[in-house]
């Protein structure tokens, strides 16, 4: 039976424990996007607290995917150096660290790109003001950007990537009929709308190599009208996982998707907990990929029982870390109790003001 505290290996990725910090903007880069030692303290923190394994906040491929301030940006060779302090930091303390590569799309934000954002379609009916739909030089040059952004995270020493497919940024647009209305071979068929994601993959994989880690973090469903669906879902992740993806993170939701928004308020009972539970399930029962479960996981026994049952491979955190950065090694110690975390989001508060994600719940306490 597969246990929480055993070692695991993807690819050439070894694994101490099955717990993942999930990526997780901090708008803690600087005004430039470069690294900051203030984002390297909180990853030197969250190794000194245990966690297995850390993927970055999401880190734009090109400067106009750009979506939120102070975000990490690999899009340059420039970056490399500044990148490697990070990942020197956490391999000194004995830690692992992923970088996620994204691009906003139709979600990057005119006001940091100086331009019009760019997506599957125009996004009419969903956003305002419109974005402008991508020609396939666009789609050429976005798939080009991911590969040499992913190269430039391996030499800056980055233990794998992680594609960010998931909450209605540009690959999750594509991915969704809601977002994608193009008639060309990116758009209508499932087929169709996963093609730009195995183009990212093939590009990445020919700067990385065989035997780098690529992962992915993808919508289990978008909660929209005629958003993506559960089918959709299990269809792309096995097309996926037969061109070569090392493992998948099953997420769920868009920020327009009301209270089914990937980080969800309101985790009151037992039963409110992993809200993707079913989806990494049918996931499992489908194909041998290491599944990597998201959303709502608060309880040590929870995650214990979902990894034994074979319901997912690793536990994924992002908000209960934000308040107990020290959150695994509590749980190693044998203090079970429950993360902290109430789930308010008041953490994106101090973020968006340039202060960096905060547990506002810890302030309150601490004043
Ligand atoms: C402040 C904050 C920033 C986030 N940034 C990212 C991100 O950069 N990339 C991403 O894939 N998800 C991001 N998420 C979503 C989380 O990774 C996760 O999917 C979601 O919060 C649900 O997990 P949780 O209940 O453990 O918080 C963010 C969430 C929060 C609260």
């Amino acid at each position: 039976m597969a246990k929480l505290f055993e070692h695991t290996q993807l690819k050439d990725l070894k694994l101490a424990n099955r717990f993942i910090r999930s990526a997780t903007w901090e708008g803690l880069a600087d005004d430039n996007g470069g690294c900051t030692p203030e984002l390297v303290d909180r990853m030197v923190e969250l190794v000194r607290g245990r966690v297995g394994l850390i993927i970055t906040g999401h880190s734009y491929v090109h400067e106009a995917g750009q979506a939120t301030p102070r975000q990490l940006g690999v899009d340059k060779d420039e970056r490399v150096d500044g990148l490697s302090k990070m990942t020197e930091a956490v391999h000194r303390e004995g830690g692992r660290i992923v970088m996620q590569l994204t691009h906003g799309g139709l979600k990057a934000e005119p006001k940091l790109t100086n331009a019009t954002p760019l997506g599957p379609s125009n996004g009419e009916g969903l956003l305002e003001p419109l974005g402008k739909e991508m020609t396939p030089d666009d789609i050429h040059q976005v798939v080009t950007s991911f590969g040499q952004a992913a190269q430039r995270a391996r030499a800056a020493g980055f233990d794998g990537v992680q594609i960010h497919a998931a909450h209605g940024y540009l690959l999750s647009q594509f991915l969704s009929p809601a977002f994608n209305q193009r008639g060309d071979e990116y758009g209508g068929t499932l087929e169709n709308r996963v093609r730009i994601i195995l183009e990212v993959l093939r590009s990445i994989r020919q700067a990385v190599g065989r035997n780098y880690p690529i992962l992915i973090k993808i919508n289990s469903e978008d909660f929209l009208e005629n958003g993506l669906s559960p089918e959709n879902f299990l269809e792309a992740a096995v097309i996926l996982a037969n061109a070569g993806i090392d493992a998948i993170e099953v997420s769920g939701g868009t920020l327009l998707s009301g209270r089914f928004v990937p980080f969800r308020k309101e985790i009151t009972f037992d039963r409110d907990q992993a809200y993707f539970r079913r989806a990494a399930r049918t996931l499992k029962k489908m194909s041998n990929i290491p599944v990597i479960l998201i959303g709502g996981i608060r309880s040590y026994l929870l995650a214990e029982r979902l990894v034994a049952e074979g319901v997912t491979d690793y536990i994924a955190l992002s908000r209960p870390l934000i308040r107990e950065p020290m959150l695994i090694k509590r749980w190693q110690s044998g203090d079970l109790r429950k993360a902290t975390c109430i789930s308010c989001n008041g953490c994106f508060g101090p973020a968006r003001s340039g202060r960096g994600i905060l547990c506002v719940q810890d302030i309150k306490w601490k004043s």
